[in-house]
């Protein structure tokens, strides 16, 4: 008997994004090998992929033209709003890193009609996060409540609402300046509150996972600190991430992350 030794194509990637985090990711996948591709990536100038050998493109219908399988968007709120759903129509996966967006309820649902119509998949990484699988299934056994406390240095804050509520160059202990939902969080702190959003879509949902954010001068990385209690028992998870050297509201894990679920994707042994 003639034992098939299946051949799988690699798995056709393209970026949104080539920032913080989409260059690390850019630099990780070319170095990844066998099973993913990096075919391309969009942004704002040809120039963001100067050193990566890569197709850089500057608009959807180029990067389309690439025949990625999955788009990896890490480019911010407006990029999902402009080709979000777009991409998913045209029957390919979409990998979102600006996770925050999904705060505005109907982009998410228009995002998981697209995703629904064509057979995809919307995609969102763990991102700074750890835990979530067992978070997940903590929920289907029955969870009760949920609290995420997220701590970084002041001028991680800078350019967000905490700068009308604080003195962010004076404080010189940790203050905590917001205390609402995950909606609330992820909506008005887009690029410090994605966490936010990704714990609440995989727990209690927007409006009753609850958040504190703060801002810590003894800090230099970011701290995430989950709390979590119901059926399955209690959680108390602690993360001291050290912060991406390009941008201090990102954390160094995250392009880290999106590139484990990229990799997933190909991988014989799946967790
Ligand atoms: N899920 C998480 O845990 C997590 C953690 C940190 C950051 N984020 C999010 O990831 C996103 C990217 O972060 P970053 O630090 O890499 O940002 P960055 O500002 O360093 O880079 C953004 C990149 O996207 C491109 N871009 C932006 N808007 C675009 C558009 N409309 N069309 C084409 N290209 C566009 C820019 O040209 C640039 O290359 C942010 O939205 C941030 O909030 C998520």
């Amino acid at each position: 008997m003639s034992k098939s030794n299946k051949q799988v194509e690699p798995l056709r990637v393209a970026l949104i994004g080539l920032g913080a985090i989409g260059r690390v990711i850019a630099e990780e996948l070319r170095r990844a090998g066998e099973g993913v591709q990096l075919v391309g990536a969009m942004c704002h100038h040809p120039d963001e992929g100067a050193g990566l050998e890569l197709a850089v493109v500057t608009t959807l219908d180029e990067l389309l033209d690439l025949r990625p399988e999955l788009v990896v968007e890490a480019a911010g709120h407006g990029a999902v709003k402009a080709y979000g759903a777009a991409v998913l129509r045209a029957g390919r996966d979409l990998l979102l890193v600006s996770v925050g967006v999904l705060s505005d309820a109907a982009l998410h649902a228009e995002l998981a009609e697209a995703a629904q119509a064509s057979g995809r998949q919307l995609m969102l990484p763990s991102g700074a996060l750890a835990g979530l699988d067992y978070l997940q299934a903590a929920r289907l056994a029955g969870l009760d409540r949920v609290c995420l406390r997220s701590s970084k240095p002041p001028l991680a804050w800078r350019g967000t609402p905490a700068e009308q509520l604080l003195d962010l160059a004076a404080i010189d202990s940790p203050t905590v300046f917001f205390r609402g939902s995950a909606r609330e969080a992820a909506r008005d702190y887009p690029k410090n509150a994605n966490v936010a959003a990704t714990l609440a879509l995989c727990t209690l949902g927007m409006e009753a996972t609850m958040v504190e954010l703060v801002a810590d001068p003894t800090l230099r990385g970011n701290v995430h600190q989950i709390e979590a209690s119901g059926t399955a028992g209690e959680m108390r998870l602690s993360l001291n991430n050290t912060a991406s050297p390009d941008n201090p509201k990102t954390s160094l894990i995250t392009p880290y992350s999106v590139l484990r679920s990229i990799l997933a994707r190909r991988a014989a042994l799946s967790v």
